[in-house]
């Protein structure tokens, strides 16, 4: 089994076996791509959610945040392009009748290509040693050169494929390319179908006069369609952000990457409204902030790069993904959208209703242009989870399993574990935790042995270890283990909240945004 797999099995199986997710309707056998976020990973998603609102909201006097119904009028997706576009193209292989994502299989393969280049570049940073000059390496290599030109030819083709709605020529490309069922090597396949992806529900009591709905795929049309009510309310002037954190729901054809691709999952988004004409420019400031609030999380700038799209979606005029080295290679965390007027002219047609504003200083009305960030919250638990998760070998030989999360989104901020229960070290143990904890997340413990306990919190990310022993009785100090560390310090109980806080608090992160 190739080494990324297996790599990306520990993930899974840690996430389930310290109550961060499980599969959704286990004792049913589970339900395909839905998951449950057990006690730990609740905790970790909200702060995750924290850290984003904290970031979007409080910090610009500019956004404001909302938080808008899932069921939304059924026009809505006729206007926003969803009902007759928001399609897949899907193929299905005949021998092992398993369903793909055509423009997935052949990006794959455009994957392998890009592989095949790094390999070339990390050869040759070998034989070159500190002499190396990658970016003069990368421009004259033949083999480099001749992998990226087919990629581009490659996707190019598709792009415009796609575009043009010729599903024929994306299977022509398919057969051109040999590609295959990954799983079986069959290369007999379906022609390509367009296949919509909103979930369909319905709205009352009796059959006949019960209204079709969709669950949304997307929160943002929540925002638009309460662009004046929330510019009105707020007294907001241009530029300025709405934001929101919600679930969205799409019937994906390809769900096998754990909650990387979900049907039911959640998204932070926001759409910046701007005159007509600065959009692009607030575009580009988007992507350095977005860019930059992720950079903030520690993960390692290497791991981040950005995707422009070459087939924009039907309502964008410059778009972009920020990628993430997940465990399975590049792939999209965030887009960012320059979504032009497309969203509010739509609706103010297909509504009836003026979504204009006033422009004081141009002395006109119109209709706003609007940029967008839009961030999955389980893709990004995904990032920052598989990241942080290391094996460790210790200066003794020994292992551990640690989850070096940043601080301020740990669960647990710190454990408290008396040494012993008896003694009355468990009673001081508690009036410690009964102090911290209008402050803090704190893990309480009394049983197995203290090494035991500092492992299973090193597995689920705790900051911090607070060892109450016998001393602790007379001195009023305890043992404080560090995570990252391992080190441990004898410090004062009157320190431990500013101690704490300095560690864990949001300020940390955010203020390197
Ligand atoms: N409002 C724009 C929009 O929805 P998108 O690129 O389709 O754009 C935005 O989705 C983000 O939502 C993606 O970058 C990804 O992080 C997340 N996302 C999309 N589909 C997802 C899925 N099936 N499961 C988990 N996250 C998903």
């Amino acid at each position: 089994m190739a080494k990324q797999e297996d790599v990306f099995k520990k993930i899974i199986s840690h996430a389930k076996e310290y109550g961060f997710i499980f599969p959704s309707s286990e004792i049913y056998d589970g339900l395909s791509a839905i998951y449950d976020y057990g006690q730990n990973g609740a905790e970790l998603k909200n702060n995750i959610k924290q850290y984003w609102w904290k970031a979007m909201v409080q910090l610009n006097d500019n956004i404001v945040g909302i938080d808008t119904a899932i069921f939304m009028h059924p026009t809505i997706w006729k206007a926003s392009g969803h009902v007759d576009a928001f399609n897949d193209p899907l193929i299905d292989n005949k021998d092992s009748k398993k369903r793909f994502r055509a423009d997935v299989l052949i990006e794959d393969y455009c994957a392998k290509l890009e592989d095949k280049a790094d390999k070339e570049i990390e050869k040759a940073a070998k034989r070159f040693g500190d002499a190396f000059d990658k970016k003069e390496f990368e421009s004259t290599n033949p083999r480099v050169l001749e992998y990226r030109e087919k990629q581009k030819t490659i996707l190019s083709r598709m792009a415009q494929s796609l575009e043009k709605e010729d599903l024929g020529d994306v299977k022509a490309l398919i057969e051109e390319l040999e590609i295959a069922d990954p799983e079986t090597g069959s290369k007999n396949w379906t022609d390509v179908r367009q296949f919509n992806l909103m979930f369909g529900t319905k709205l009352g009591a009796s059959a006949d006069s019960a209204t079709d709905l969709y669950l949304r795929p997307e929160t943002a049309q929540g925002i638009f369609v309460n662009f004046l009510n929330v510019q009105k309310t707020s007294r907001q002037k241009l530029p300025f952000g709405i934001a929101q954190i919600g679930k969205a729901f799409r019937n994906e054809i390809v769900a096998r990457q754990f909650i990387f691709r979900m049907r039911e999952f959640e998204q932070m988004e926001m759409q910046y409204f701007v005159p007509p004409g600065t959009e692009l420019g607030f575009y580009e400031t988007w992507k350095e902030k977005r860019l930059n609030w992720h950079l903030a999380l520690g993960l390692g700038a290497e791991n981040y790069k950005f995707h422009d799209h070459e087939k924009l979606a039907h309502y964008a005029n410059a778009a972009a993904d920020i990628e993430f080295k997940f465990p399975f290679g590049f792939k999209e965390l965030e887009g960012i959208h320059s979504r032009t007027d497309f969203d509010l002219s739509a609706h103010e047609k297909h509504s009836g209703r003026k979504l204009q504003y006033f422009d004081s200083e141009r002395n006109e009305n119109y209709v706003p242009y609007v940029v967008e960030t839009s961030v999955g919250l389980d893709r990004l638990f995904l990032a920052i989870f598989s990241n942080c998760l290391k094996d460790e070998v210790l200066e003794d030989g020994s292992e551990r399993t640690v989850l070096s999360l940043p601080p301020a989104l740990a669960p647990y901020k710190a454990a408290i574990l008396p040494l012993m229960k008896k003694d009355g070290l468990a009673e001081y143990a508690q009036t410690i935790f009964d102090d911290l904890k209008f402050d803090f997340n704190l893990f309480y413990e009394e049983k197995d042995a203290i090494g035991k306990r500092y492992r299973r919190q090193d597995a689920i990310g705790t900051p911090f270890c607070i060892t109450i022993d016998h001393d602790s009785l007379t001195e009023n100090t305890v043992t404080l283990r560090d995570r990252d560390t391992m080190k441990q310090e004898r410090v004062a109980v009157a320190d431990l909240r500013r101690i704490i806080d300095e560690k864990t608090n949001f300020r940390n992160l955010l203020s390197k945004i």
